[in-house]
């Protein structure tokens, strides 16, 4: 996009244009949010070109993509604009992550079922009581935490997630993890730590164990939907739970 920009101007100093209009109404009008070329009109501006040339390409860099992005606010609208894979047609809301974005905390869930299509927040259905429920118990609320899926739209049928729609997601989970900075991430289940990590770890081998995501504190456990269907292993996330409170300071 920003070598895009710099070509664009230097085509029009070739045919003899000096000056832009960079009001935003004229330079990005009817652009959605992936920011496509500018349309540059001649004016009678008198802002020095160099000016002008900085200003457009800043404009470029901070609405030109999600890796470019330094807020969740501005990565938001792009999730939400998303036709990356199929998952698209059949989405009634995509789900992109709630909760504290300066959190210390962030729980990591694989994609959102029904009541999270239908709601457009995370984990607010039957596994998302229990994941409530587990964030109470560790003397947190939910707005002391952030919580996102690998996945930010609904599988039909709540199927598993494919290879390719991971793949194409990846890239918000990771940037939220850049901008929000934890000091602790707890993934649930283990397609949101294979897919955060790019790393094919089993999960009944690592959960419990900590790992390293980028330089962050990453804690494998069970996902809130596997403990729905088998209670006993409740007692193994609560070990798994108290380390992250160890890690962060809150005693038990
Ligand atoms: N399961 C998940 O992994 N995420 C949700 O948001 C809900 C259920």
């Amino acid at each position: 996009m920003h070598d895009d920009v710099l070509r664009e101007l230097a085509y029009l100093r070739e045919l003899g244009f000096t000056h832009l209009d960079l009001t935003p109404k004229a330079a990005f009008a009817g652009q959605g949010h992936h920011g496509a070329a500018a349309t540059l009109e001649e004016t009678v501006d008198d802002r020095p070109a160099a000016e002008a040339e900085a200003r457009i390409a800043a404009a470029a860099i901070t609405s030109g993509s999600p890796a470019t992005c330094v807020t969740l606010g501005e990565l938001r609208p792009f999730a939400l604009d998303c036709t990356a894979c199929r998952l698209a047609a059949t989405r009634k809301n995509v789900v992109f992550g709630a909760g504290n974005e300066n959190a210390d905390l962030m729980f990591v869930g694989e994609a959102p079922g029904h009541d999270e299509d239908v709601q457009g927040e995370p984990f607010v259905g039957r596994a998302g009581q229990l994941l409530t429920d587990i964030i109470k118990a560790m003397k947190l609320t939910r707005d002391d935490v952030y919580i996102a899926n690998v996945i930010k739209c609904r599988p039909p049928e709540n199927r598993n997630p494919e290879p390719d729609e991971l793949e194409a997601c990846r890239p918000y989970i990771r940037k939220q993890v850049e901008l929000i900075r934890p000091k602790v991430i707890v993934t649930l289940g283990r397609f949101s730590l294979q897919s955060l990590t790019g790393r094919s770890y089993a999960i009944t081998a690592v959960r419990g164990n900590w790992l390293d995501y980028e330089g962050v504190r990453l804690m494998p456990t069970y996902h809130p939907a596997y403990l729905l269907r088998n209670p006993t292993a409740k007692k193994d996330v609560w070990s798994d739970m108290k380390k992250v409170m160890g890690e962060l300071g809150i005693a038990f």
